[in-house]
């Protein structure tokens, strides 16, 4: 099986073809991903008129080079999977159509992919993961814990009431004048800081509400850094570490009470797995807490290399061939409309807010 896969629904115009042969471990045979930060930067985030434009100009070339990086024929593709929402619209259109018009131009079947089924599936490509396994999703506008049953088949178990995690970094970096993107540049700056100068709130903390919260911590990092402006170096490294700190806290508490319920709710389940995903999952930090929450509760920590992480194409040429094999990919109808707004689970109820803001998914 060889799926070519096209992402479009933010800010990284990208093209992959991923083949499995069904004996051995699935390979990606190419992987290319056009970053738009650059059009972005002056704008302080991602413009959505900006990326749908740069999408289109870019898309063409970008799944040319993937075809011929994989050394795979177009007629020797077996399906096209597209990321079909959530995302922004513009872009959503421009990956869908053209994944649409290759597919009509070759005869070929169209997988519409929800986004975040590429992130939650992502492990099972990189590390051959099983059935059930928990995912923690933590992009720039996502912050979810979502229960992995199998494809299709997700149930949310936690999710922000406010800001995303990669947004409270954003907004965070802004605040104090450091550039976009925030999150690198604030782990960056954390660095040479005092972790301990500032107590900030640890959000949700002990809350029974399995659910995220990071605006009132943004919050207190305004008044901590407007009540001693202006801001020497010294006091951005510190206010950095600091916010840092808390961030990590506050997410190894929610994390940890989802292993329990995972516990509860698989007892059968060996070698019980945690992943994580997202842009988010680049934070050395973040990553460590993590890991040694896993350790602690018998949970092995899988952290797919960082290009599998953030948005890609490999993810949604993934989902198409899991789809396939499944038999799922029928319900992916050829007049897929893309949808801005996609939950992954139907389930669970929306939270107000969750979402909304980040541009990202
Ligand atoms: O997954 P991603 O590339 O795009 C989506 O949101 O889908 O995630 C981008 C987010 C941004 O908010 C960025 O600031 C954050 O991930 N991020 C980080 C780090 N690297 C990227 N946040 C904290 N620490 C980092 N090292
Ligand atoms: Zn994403």
């Amino acid at each position: 099986m060889r799926v070519l896969g096209i992402e479009t629904s933010c800010d990284e115009t990208a093209a992959s073809v991923v083949a499995l042969d069904g004996t051995s471990a699935p390979e990606i045979l190419s992987n290319i991903v056009l970053s738009q930060i650059e059009e972005h930067a002056a704008f302080g985030g991602v413009v959505p008129e900006i990326a749908a434009r740069a999408h289109v100009e870019a898309l063409d070339g970008i799944v040319e080079a993937a075809l011929a990086d994989s050394g795979v024929a177009l007629g020797d593709i077996d399906a096209i999977a597209a990321t079909a929402g959530p995302g922004l619209v513009g872009g959503l259109i421009v990956g869908l159509m053209t994944a649409r018009a290759i597919a009509a131009a070759a005869n070929k079947p169209l997988i519409a992919i929800n986004h975040l089924e590429g992130h939650a599936l992502t492990a099972r490509l990189t590390d051959g993961l099983d059935f059930p396994y928990l995912l923690l999703l933590v992009s720039g506008g996502h912050t979810q814990i979502v229960a992995v049953r199998g494809v299709g088949d997700y149930q949310r178990w936690a999710t922000t009431i406010d800001d995303a995690l990669g947004e409270a970094f954003d907004k965070t970096a802004k605040m104090l004048g450091l550039p976009y993107p925030g999150g690198p540049n604030v782990e960056k700056t954390a660095a040479s800081g005092n972790a301990a100068r500032f107590a900030f709130p640890r959000p949700m903390k002990g809350s029974a509400q399995p659910d995220f919260s990071f605006s009132g911590l943004k919050t207190a990092v305004r008044q901590a850094a407007t009540a001693i402006a202006p801001l020497s170096d010294e006091d951005v490294a510190d206010i950095c570490a600091s916010f840092q700190a808390a961030v990590a806290d506050a997410l190894g508490d929610r994390v940890g009470r989802a292993l329990n319920r995972f516990r509860q709710e698989f007892p059968g389940k060996a070698d019980p797995a945690l992943v994580v995903a997202g842009g988010v999952a680049a934070n050395v930090t973040i990553k460590a807490t993590l890991d040694k929450l896993c350790a602690q509760a018998g949970f092995t920590f899988v952290a797919p290399p960082l290009k599998l992480c953030t948005d890609n194409a490999a993810m949604i040429a993934w989902a198409g061939i899991e789809r396939l094999r499944a038999g799922m990919a029928e319900e992916n109808a050829a007049d897929f409309v893309p949808r801005s707004r996609w939950p992954l689970d139907s389930i669970s109820a929306p939270m107000v807010g969750s979402g909304r803001r980040g541009a990202k998914a």
